[in-house]
């Protein structure tokens, strides 16, 4: 009797076991071991690290692993081809130790490409391609292109970036890229958040390309100490031509006829590791700023010169990088943290000007994930300013010839602003 039940009991464990296996088969996406770090290729970004009219950035991550990775690319147009016309290159790897463990980030530029040209690719290796997906290179003469701006998308859940993105490019599928304006995550060093912000990414961020700037909560490790912002660094691979000490989080680039400053205003969180980290910008904006000519002059960082919340002023901020935008003519200027949609009238000397040729407009750009403030009120100073209490929104930037167009979107679509600059009109 005692040997019938227990081969009863058996029986049942062992399909108990295979249900079960079975279950958790079907629901479990099969790149996601323990840990979370996925065996096949995840977060496929793009980003410039040199010319968007040759180049391309890409960089994807995977478990640990010996292998290097490679891209395949081709132009679109030999689809019918590939991959037999594929060009190939290996990337470079290197290993990224997280609080959920190390995982391997893989990266390549690739070069010599054609200006104005949409490419195929895919990367992985010969036990394993990711899907085909494609990116295009800047034109030689860009007559028009809009770009995409999101403030903070720092989130409890990252859903809601994901649909403030998604949205934003379904409706703007022109955009040639996008920017965040820092606090993308809400704790900069743990890889748990980073890993949500990528997922939820997938599907734009793997088409165009993302040009960020670091926020204070780049700069936060989970037990809420200071950091450089090592995991922003390690996954996007932005441009190195930064000061010593801040490359690859301050940096610039040109597209079309504009000229992209992207500078870091954590001086509280990082000039413990990088003294005088405002006074080494303010040295390296000058001789960016005087180098280029292009027509328009576009600057991001994080922490806003002119503020919106009651109880943060940027002063030093202000005192730093303010007085080379008057000198150089900048033409705007997106910030974040703030989480409120605002812009300035023209400033120049800390003074309202009466037209955009005679000094720069600050926007602070809202927030793209779930974290609003009450705290923040509209200034003398302010011509526009709307608190997204009720819905995520974005910024679309159109630059064609002469004018510049920028408006706000709410999630959902709903315009909250919409202004221009023209050149033509004394906007110079
Ligand atoms: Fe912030």
């Amino acid at each position: 009797m005692l040997k019938k039940k227990t081969v009863v009991y058996s029986l049942f464990m062992v399909i108990m076991v295979v249900a079960l296996s079975m279950f958790f088969s079907s629901v479990l996406p099969s790149t996601v071991p323990v840990g979370g770090i996925a065996t096949a290729a995840e977060h496929i970004t793009l980003t410039w690290a040199a010319d968007p009219q040759t180049t391309q950035t890409i960089t994807w991550q995977t478990e640990v692993t010996n292998g290097l990775g490679r891209v395949q690319y081709a132009p679109a147009v030999e689809a019918k081809s590939f991959p037999h016309n594929a060009r190939s290159l290996s990337a470079g790897v290197e290993e990224l130790a997280t609080n959920w463990g190390n995982v391997s980030i893989h990266s390549v530029t690739l070069t010599g490409l054609k200006p104005g040209t949409t490419y195929i690719y895919r990367v992985g290796e010969e036990k394993g391609w990711s899907d085909l997906r494609t990116f295009t290179t800047a034109s030689t003469h860009v007559s028009k292109f809009k770009f995409l701006v999101f403030g903070d998308s720092q989130s409890n859940n990252y859903n809601v970036w994901r649909s403030t993105l998604h949205r934003a490019y379904q409706t703007n599928p022109e955009a040639v890229f996008f920017t965040n304006i820092g606090d993308l995550v809400d704790r900069g060093q743990d890889y748990a958040q980073w890993k949500a912000w990528f997922d939820a990414a997938q599907g734009v961020m793997d088409i165009i390309p993302v040009m960020p700037v670091t926020g204070n909560h780049e700069s936060y490790t989970p037990e809420g100490r200071f950091s450089m912002p090592i995991f922003f660094s390690a996954q996007l691979k932005l441009p190195l031509n930064g000061p010593e000490g801040l490359k690859g989080q301050v940096y610039s680039f040109d597209y079309g006829d504009v000229h992209f400053s992207m500078l870091d205003s954590q001086e509280g969180e990082e000039r413990r590791f990088v003294p005088a980290m405002l006074d080494k910008q303010e040295a390296w904006l000058e001789n960016d700023l005087r180098a280029t000519n292009k027509k328009w002059k576009i600057v991001c960082f994080h922490r806003p010169p002119y503020n919106n919340k009651e109880k943060e002023t940027n002063q030093n901020i202000r005192k730093a990088f303010v007085p080379v935008f008057d000198k150089y003519h900048v033409d705007v200027v997106f910030t974040g943290h703030d989480h409120v949609y605002a812009r300035t009238y023209p400033l120049y000397g800390d003074e309202v000007v009466d037209s955009p040729g005679k000094g720069t407009i600050y926007v602070a750009t809202g927030r793209s994930g779930t974290k609003s403030y009450r705290d923040s009120l509209a200034k003398d100073r302010n011509i526009f300013f709307y608190n997204p209490l009720d819905e995520p929104n974005y910024v679309t930037v159109e630059v064609s010839g002469n004018s510049l167009t920028v408006k706000a979107f709410k999630q959902s679509g709903i315009l909250i602003d919409n202004w221009m600059i023209d050149k033509a009109a004394g906007g110079k």
